[in-house]
């Protein structure tokens, strides 16, 4: 077939895949990137702005090109039982790939704490929920002692090697798209899986000579939940952005290499300054992400605030999941629309704003 098949079937001389594996997909990757105009103008004009806009895979976020890998790699291996912790996206993404084969997903949530909307699709999904009263760092913790207690399942969180192999893969779409490497890529750090993922693909192409030069890598953590910044565990992560809502990252370490080879930066940006992201994303250029990945855009406003970007630098901002995932977040302080009977009169004057 000739069709778009996957990140697998497009970049499988990059990826450890056998021949003659089955391939598990739900057609991921080959996401939009994003040129923006009126974020760009609102930002700094001199700036050069791509969204690379990971909310458009199958289960709305990033996770997916991960998860295509592991669960591939998993069923290969004759497992048919995954688990994973999550803040919601992997255990959205895990369940439906698992669905896709057959497979038994096991997912372990902090309770009230994942949006709504990755917790339906979880459900829906068929995915086994647990939820426990405690957060993303407890429930890592005890999916990596089961998996390693019990070999018939297969962990997929992002210590999983094939998680990162994947995700890589946004890198190249990124590269193959605009020719070059761009000279700043800025993403939301939480478990701290992604960032390692981009500088791994970045690397890999660069070592191939498919591009001639490497980007700073630029990661931000929410305020209340930003370990890698303040250099210690964060026992009590808050934000409002519930995804990166982590306070031990697993890939910390490799989080700080990414930063200090690419000199690049890991930085903090508040709730409030990612949810003035968020607002202008949708507002401005008509991109509606998830709180969480609006941080990119957060980071580089500040960043930009500071002088740091030198004029027609090319800044590529991944947008990690989809505003619907999130509809509490997306209600929250706005004006809610107002009701009128259905009369013609009623209707004008409310257009009038009367
Ligand atoms: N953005 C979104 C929307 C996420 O869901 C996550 C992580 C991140 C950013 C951070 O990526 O962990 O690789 O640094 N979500 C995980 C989950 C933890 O369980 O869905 P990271």
């Amino acid at each position: 077939m000739s069709h778009y098949q996957g990140i697998i079937d497009r970049y499988r001389a990059f990826l450890p895949i056998e021949k003659n594996d089955s391939i598990i997909t739900l057609y991921e990757g080959n996401t939009p990137l994003h040129e923006s105009h009126n974020l760009r103008l609102a930002i700094n004009p001199e700036l050069n702005i791509f969204l690379k806009f990971e909310g458009l895979n199958p289960t709305g976020s990033f996770k997916d090109r991960g998860m295509t890998m592991a669960v591939t790699q998993a069923y290969n291996a004759g497992s048919r039982k995954i688990i994973c912790a999550s803040t919601g996206n992997t255990s959205a993404s895990a369940a439906a790939y698992a669905a896709n084969c057959g497979m038994i997903a096991y997912v372990l949530i902090p309770e009230g704490k994942i949006a709504l909307g990755k917790m339906s699709q979880a459900m829906r999904y068929g995915a086994k929920i647990i939820q426990i009263r405690g957060n993303f760092d407890q429930a890592l913790s005890m999916v990596c002692d089961i998996a390693k207690e019990e070999s018939d399942i297969s962990l997929v969180n992002s210590v999983n090697p094939f998680r990162i192999q994947g995700q890589k893969t946004a890198s190249y779409e990124i590269i193959d798209e605009l020719g070059f490497a761009p000279d700043y890529h800025a993403l939301p750090v939480g478990n701290a899986g992604n960032i390692t993922a981009y500088w791994l693909g970045y690397q890999e192409y660069f070592e191939k000579r498919i591009s001639q030069s490497l980007p700073k890598m630029l990661g931000f953590q929410a305020s209340g939940s930003a370990p890698i910044v303040r250099g210690h565990v964060v026992k009590n992560p808050e934000t409002i952005a519930t995804a990166i809502r982590i306070g031990n990252p697993a890939s910390w370490k490799q989080a700080e290499a990414a930063r200090d080879t690419s000199g690049g930066v890991i930085n903090e940006v508040t709730d409030a300054e990612i949810m003035q992201a968020y607002d202008m994303l949708a507002s401005l250029e008509g991109v509606f992400c998830e709180p969480a990945s609006a941080a990119s855009v957060a980071g580089i406003i500040k960043l930009n605030a500071q002088g740091y970007f030198a004029a027609g630098a090319n800044i590529v901002c991944t947008l990690t999941g989809n505003g619907l995932k999130d509809p509490d977040s997306a209600m929250q302080s706005i004006a809610t629309p107002i009701t009128v009977d259905a009369e013609m009169d009623a209707v004008r004057r409310a257009l009038e704003g009367k």
